[in-house]
C-alpha cells in the first residue's frame, strides 16, 4: 500500500492530532499492560513461571528476596552522617551462636562500628562442636562460613566507601589489639532515655582514653564485645531499619541447596510455585520443629504450648487452616522428624511431612552432608523464609527472625498489624501476623526482639 504523504501534509493540524491519538493509544495501552505483567523487568520472557524442572526455576528463586528490591540510600545516609576515623578499626570478637544470634551480633556490630565511624576487621564467628550441640565455642569459623561475602563487601563498599573492611589471611600476623574489650553502650533509648548515639560514643572515648589513642595513619585495633538486640532499630530512619539486615545474605553456595529443595518440593507433591515470589500463597506450610537435644538441656519443651505434641498439634492445625497439604520441616533431630511424618500421615485428613533430606537429589545431599549442623539449618532458614504460612517456635531466635523478616515482607506489602496481639488473646502464642506463628512464651526474647532484631 502506498501512502501518500502529500495529502496528510495537507491536512489540518486537528487531523493530525487525531492521527496520533488513534496510532499511539493502542501502542500506550499495549505496553501498560507488559509493564503492569512484569514491573521491574522479570527475567522471565513470558509471565508464566518457569517450570519448576527448568534451570531458570533456581535461577528466579535465587534472584528473589524476601526483603526487596534492596535498598542503600538509608544506609548511604546514615554513613554520611558519621565522623569517619581514619586508623580506627573494630573487630568483633566473638560472634557466636545459630544464624539467629550471629546475625543479631554481627548487625549490632556494623551498627555500632558505623556509628563510630570505625572501619572493621571482617567479621567471623564461633562454630557449634557437631559431637555437643550446646558447645557453641568449639571451633572458629570465617565470615563465609555462613553470609556471601562478596555481596557483603561490594554493598559496603558502595554504600559506606568510607569504612574498609579488612580480611585478615591466615598466614598474615594480625596487629595487636589495644588491651582489654571494648564494651558499647546499648542504644535502647526505650529501656534507658541515657542509650543516646552521644553517650555510646563518649564511652568510646573513654575507653580509647583509657587504652590508647588513634592516630590517622597508624591502626588501632579495638575489640569489641557482642551484643545482641541492643539497638533499637525502631527509633532509626524506617527504611534504614528495613535494608540494613540485607547486608547479610546467606552464602550463595548453601542458599543454591535451599532452591533445590524448593524446587523439589514442587515436583515431588506438584505444588505449583512461582519461584519469583518471595512468599507464594497456598504451596506449602513450613515448620521449625525445635525439640533437639540442647533445646530440651535448656528446659525450654516443659514450657506451655512447646513439647513435640503441642508444636506437632499446631503445624498441623494451621496448615490445615490455610488448605496446605504439605508441611515442611526443618528439625535437627531425626528421631522427632519421623514422628512427626508419622503423625501427619495418620492425621484425617492425612498431610505430608518432607524435609531437606527426603527432597535432596544424591549429590546434594552429600555436599549439605559435609557442611556442619549450623550451615546446614541455613538451607531451613532459606526455605521456611518462603513458605506459604510459618510455624516456630518463641525460645528460638532462629524462629523468630524468619518470622520478623517475613513480618517486614508484609509490612511492603501494605499489609500493617500487631503481630503481638495474639499474647492477650490466646494462651502460649508469642507472635502472629497472619503468615507466621510463633509458639510458645518468652519473656527475655518479646522484650528484646520487637524492637531490637533487624528483619
Ligand atoms: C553523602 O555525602 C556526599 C558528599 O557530601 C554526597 O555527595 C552524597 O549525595 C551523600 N549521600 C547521601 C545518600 O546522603
Ligand atoms: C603505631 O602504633 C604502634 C603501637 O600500636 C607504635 O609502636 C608505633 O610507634 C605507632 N606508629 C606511629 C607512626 O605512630
Ligand atoms: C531427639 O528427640 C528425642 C526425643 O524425642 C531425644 O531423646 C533425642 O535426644 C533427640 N536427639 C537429638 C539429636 O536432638
Ligand atoms: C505438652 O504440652 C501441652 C501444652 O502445653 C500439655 O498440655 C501436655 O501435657 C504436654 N505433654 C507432655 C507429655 O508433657
Ligand atoms: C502424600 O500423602 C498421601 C497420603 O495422604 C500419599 O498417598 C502420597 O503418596 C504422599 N505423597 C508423596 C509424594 O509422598
Amino acid at each position: 500500500m502506498q501512502i501518500n504523504t502529500s495529502s496528510l501534509q495537507s491536512q489540518p493540524r486537528i487531523v493530525y492530532a487525531i492521527f496520533l491519538l488513534v496510532t499511539l493509544t493502542p501502542l500506550y495501552y499495549v505496553s501498560y499492560q507488559y509493564h503492569l505483567r512484569h514491573p521491574y523487568g522479570s527475567s522471565s520472557p513470558l509471565d508464566r513461571p518457569a517450570h519448576p524442572a527448568s534451570p531458570q526455576f533456581i535461577r528466579d528463586w535465587l534472584d528473589t528476596h524476601v526483603v526487596s528490591p534492596f535498598n542503600p540510600y538509608a544506609l548511604e545516609w546514615y554513613c554520611n552522617q558519621s565522623d569517619w576515623r581514619p586508623g580506627l578499626v573494630f573487630n568483633l570478637a566473638n560472634a557466636n551462636g545459630g544464624i539467629g544470634n550471629i546475625r543479631g551480633n554481627m548487625l549490632d556490630f556494623l551498627f555500632q562500628s558505623i556509628e563510630a565511624g570505625a572501619s572493621i576487621l571482617l567479621p567471623g564467628m564461633a562454630s557449634r562442636s557437631d559431637e555437643d550441640l550446646s558447645n557453641v565455642w568449639a571451633s572458629r569459623s570465617p565470615f563465609d562460613h555462613f553470609f556471601d561475602e562478596e555481596w557483603f563487601l561490594k554493598t559496603v563498599q558502595k554504600a559506606c566507601p568510607e569504612m574498609s573492611v579488612y580480611k585478615p589471611q591466615p598466614d598474615q600476623p594480625l596487629k595487636e589489639a589495644v588491651p582489654g574489650v571494648f564494651y558499647p553502650r546499648s542504644r535502647r533509648a526505650d529501656t534507658d532515655f541515657g542509650n543516646s548515639k552521644r553517650a555510646y560514643l563518649e564511652g568510646l572515648q573513654t575507653f580509647l582514653d583509657e587504652h590508647g589513642q588513634v592516630e590517622p595513619d597508624n591502626v588501632t585495633l579495638v575489640d569489641l564485645e557482642r551484643t545482641l538486640w541492643e539497638i533499637d532499630t525502631r527509633s532509626l530512619p524506617l527504611n534504614f531499619r528495613r535494608d540494613f539486615g540485607q547486608l547479610l545474605r546467606i552464602n550463595p553456595t548453601i542458599r543454591r541447596l535451599a532452591a533445590v529443595v524448593v524446587q523439589q518440593l514442587s515436583l515431588k507433591f506438584g505444588v505449583d510455585i512461582d519461584p519469583r515470589i518471595a512468599i507464594p500463597r497456598g504451596a506449602f506450610y513450613g515448620a521449625h520443629l525445635r525439640t533437639e537435644s540442647d533445646a530440651q538441656n535448656a528446659g525450654w519443651l516443659d514450657e506451655t504450648n512447646a513439647n513435640f505434641s503441642a508444636q506437632t498439634d499446631s503445624y498441623i492445625a494451621q496448615a490445615l487452616n490455610h488448605k496446605l497439604k504439605v508441611i515442611y520441616v526443618a528439625s535437627g533431630n531425626a528421631t522427632d522428624l519421623a514422628l512427626f511424618r508419622r503423625k501427619a500421615l495418620s492425621h484425617a485428613p492425612p498431610l505430608n511431612v518432607t524435609s531437606k533430606f527426603d527432597l535432596l537429589p544424591p549429590n546434594e545431599a552429600a555436599a549439605l552432608k559435609d557442611m556442619t549442623w549450623d550451615q546446614q539449618a541455613l538451607v531451613d532458614y532459606e526455605v521456611l523464609q518462603r513458605c506459604s504460612i510459618f510455624g516456630g517456635l518463641a525460645k528460638s531466635s532462629f524462629s523468630y527472625n524468619i518470622a520478623m523478616t517475613r513480618n517486614q515482607w508484609l509490612e511492603d506489602q501494605g499489609r500493617v498489624n500487631d503481630p503481638w496481639m495474639v499474647q492477650h488473646s490466646e494462651d502460649g502464642v508469642s507472635f502472629d501476623d497472619g503468615i507466621s506463628r510463633v509458639l510458645a512464651r518468652d519473656g527475655v526474647h518479646e522484650q528484646r526482639i520487637p524492637r531490637g532484631m533487624w528483619p
